[in-house]
C-alpha cells in the first residue's frame, strides 16, 4: 500500500488502514520474542553496555503496526532466527531475538534513539554497540548477516595452512604479536586490533598470531606486525607500517590496504570504497593511447602517495558500459560527452551518506598530482559538487560552459536534462506545500507582500 509519507495526516490514516487489514494476518512467531519499553533496558541496555563481559547477543528488530516491510520481515527474521537454533550456524554466542514496536507506551523515546524512522531496523547490539542491518530483508541473508556480527571479532590463527585457507577465501587481515600477554602495549594493541574489527564486522575478517607458534614463526620479522592477504587477483600491495600502538593509524592502513592501489570502480565495489568514508582520488579515462599512459602514470602516483594514508586512488573507465551507468548515476557532470582527455576528481561519502565530489577540468595533470593540490581542489567551492540545489545550479552552469563548443545533441543532454529535474522538483515540491499547507502559504505570501 502507497503511504503518502510528507503527511502526518495521510499517514496515520493509512497506517490505519493497514493496521486493521493486517490483524489477523500475523502467524505465530516461533523465536521472536516480543519487548516491552520497559524491558528493553534490562534485556538490552544493560546486556551490552554491562560491566561485565556480555554473555548473550540481543538483535531487535524495531517496527511499528502500519509498516507494510516490517510486516513482511518479521517472518523473515523469525525463520533465520529458527534456522540459526538448529544448528546450521557453528561456534556463535547465545543469542536472543527481539521485537519491539516503536508504537507502544515508552516506545517512541527508545525508537528516537536507537533507529530515527526507519523502520524496520534490525539491530545487533554487542561489545557497547549497536550495528545495523542494512540488506535484503530475507531470512537466509538474515541468518548469513547474524552469523556474521556476532561471532567471535578476531580469531586465532596457529598454523601456516590456516593463514592460507582464509586468504584463499577472501581478504584477510593478520596481527603478529608476542606470546607474553602481560606486555602493556600488546594489551593495547590486541585491544585496538579489537575495536578495528568490530567495526567492520560484516565486511573484513581479522586474525592473530602469536609468536612462538607455527605461523607467526614463518612470516618472520619483528613483532608486533600486520598483514593482509587475498587471493592473488585482488593485486593487494600492502604499505609498510610500524605505528602499531596508535589505534587511528592501525585503522587508517586497513581502510588504505584491503584495495589494490588503484581500484578500477565498477557498481559492484562502489559501495565498499564510499563506505570507508575516505576520499578517493579517481582518473576518469577512455580507452585509448593517451588514457593508457595516464594510468600508467596514475599508477605509479598513487604507489607513491597512498603511504600517506590518507587517500584511496581509483580509475573510472568511461569505455566501459557499467561505469557508464555508475557515472550517469553518481556524477553527472561526467558525461562522456564532457570529457576531453584523462581528467581527475575527487569524491568521499559523508557519514550522512550523502556523496561529494570535487572536479575542475584543470586538475587533469597526473605526472603531477600532489597532495598539496588535492587538499586545495577540495577547499574550493566551486570545484565541490554535492546533492544540494546550488550545486545543481552550478552543475547546469559548469555543463552549459564546457559545452558551448559541443554537438548540440550533447549539450541537451548535459544542460536540458538536469534543468528539467531541477524545474520539476521546484514545481511539485510547491504544488505539494501547497497542497498541504495552503494556510502556510499564504502566510508566506503575504508576508513576501507586506
Ligand atoms: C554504551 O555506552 C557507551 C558509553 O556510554 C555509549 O556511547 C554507547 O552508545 C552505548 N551503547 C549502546 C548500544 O547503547
Ligand atoms: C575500458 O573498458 C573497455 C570496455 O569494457 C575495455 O575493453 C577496456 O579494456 C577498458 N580499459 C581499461 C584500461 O581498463
Amino acid at each position: 500500500m502507497f503511504c503518502p509519507s510528507n503527511s502526518r495526516w495521510a499517514l496515520s490514516c493509512c497506517c490505519l488502514v493497514v493496521a486493521w487489514a493486517a490483524e489477523d494476518a500475523v502467524a505465530p512467531l516461533k523465536a521472536l520474542e516480543t519487548l516491552t519499553a520497559f524491558e528493553f533496558e534490562e534485556k538490552v541496555l544493560q546486556v551490552v553496555n554491562g560491566s561485565e563481559s556480555q554473555k548473550v547477543v540481543p538483535i531487535v528488530m524495531f517496527h511499528q503496526p502500519w509498516c507494510e516491510h516490517c510486516r513482511n520481515a518479521i517472518p523473515e527474521l523469525d525463520q533465520a532466527a529458527v534456522s540459526i537454533a538448529e544448528g546450521k550456524y557453528a561456534m556463535l554466542p547465545a543469542l536472543k531475538f527481539y521485537l519491539f514496536s516503536c508504537a507502544e507506551a515508552g516506545g517512541k523515546e527508545i525508537c528516537d534513539l536507537h533507529c530515527g524512522t526507519s523502520f524496520p531496523s534490525i539491530m545487533v547490539f554487542r561489545d557497547g554497540r549497536a550495528i545495523k542491518y542494512n540488506r535484503p530483508r530475507v531470512a537466509n541473508v538474515f541468518a548469513w548477516w547474524i552469523y556474521r556480527v556476532t561471532r567471535p571479532a578476531v580469531m586465532e590463527l596457529s598454523e601456516k595452512t590456516d593463514w592460507d585457507g582464509v586468504q584463499q577465501r577472501g581478504l584477510a587481515f593478520l596481527l603478529r604479536v608476542p606470546a607474553k600477554h602481560s606486555k602493556v602495549e600488546t594489551e593495547l594493541i590486541l585491544g585496538n586490533w579489537q575495536q578495528l574489527a568490530l567495526d567492520s564486522l560484516d565486511k573484513l575478517d581479522f586474525f592473530v598470531a602469536f609468536e612462538g607458534k607455527e605461523l607467526a614463526d614463518s612470516i618472520g620479522g619483528p613483532v608486533p606486525s600486520v598483514h593482509v592477504g587475498g587471493p592473488a587477483s585482488y593485486q593487494l600491495e600492502p604499505t609498510a607500517f610500524e605505528a602499531l600502538e596508535d589505534e587511528e593509524v592501525m585503522k587508517e592502513w586497513v581502510q588504505i590496504n584491503q584495495f589494490e592501489p588503484v581500484i578500477a570502480l565498477n557498481p559492484y565495489n562502489w559501495g565498499d570504497v564510499v563506505s570507508t568514508e575516505l576520499a578517493a582520488i579517481t582518473l576518469l579515462h577512455a580507452n585509448d593511447e593517451e588514457a593508457a599512459a595516464a594510468l600508467k602514470a596514475f599508477q605509479l602516483k598513487a604507489r607513491e602517495l597512498r603511504t600517506g594514508r590518507k587517500y584511496l586512488f581509483a580509475s573510472l573507465n568511461v569505455s566501459d558500459e557499467e561505469s557508464r551507468m555508475l557515472i550517469s548515476k553518481k556524477l553527472p557532470l561526467f558525461t562522456p560527452a564532457l570529457l576531453q582527455g584523462p581528467q581527475m576528481f575527487v569524491f568521499q561519502e559523508g557519514i550522512d551518506g550523502k556523496l561529494v565530489y570535487w572536479e575542475d577540468p584543470k586538475f587533469n595533470r597526473v605526472l603531477d598530482l600532489s597532495i598539496l593540490e588535492v587538499e586545495s581542489l577540495m577547499a574550493s567551492e566551486e570545484a565541490k559538487q554535492d546533492q544540494s540545489w546550488e550545486c545543481w545550479a552550478k552543475h547546469i552552469r559548469k555543463a552549459s560552459v564546457r559545452l558551448g563548443s559541443h554537438s548540440p545533441r550533447s549539450l541537451a543532454v548535459a544542460v536540458a536534462v538536469p534543468a528539467l529535474v531541477l524545474y520539476l522538483m521546484v514545481k511539485s515540491s510547491m504544488a505539494l506545500v501547497g497542497a498541504l499547507f495552503p494556510a502556510a502559504l499564504q502566510d508566506a505570501n503575504s508576508k513576501k507582500s507586506k
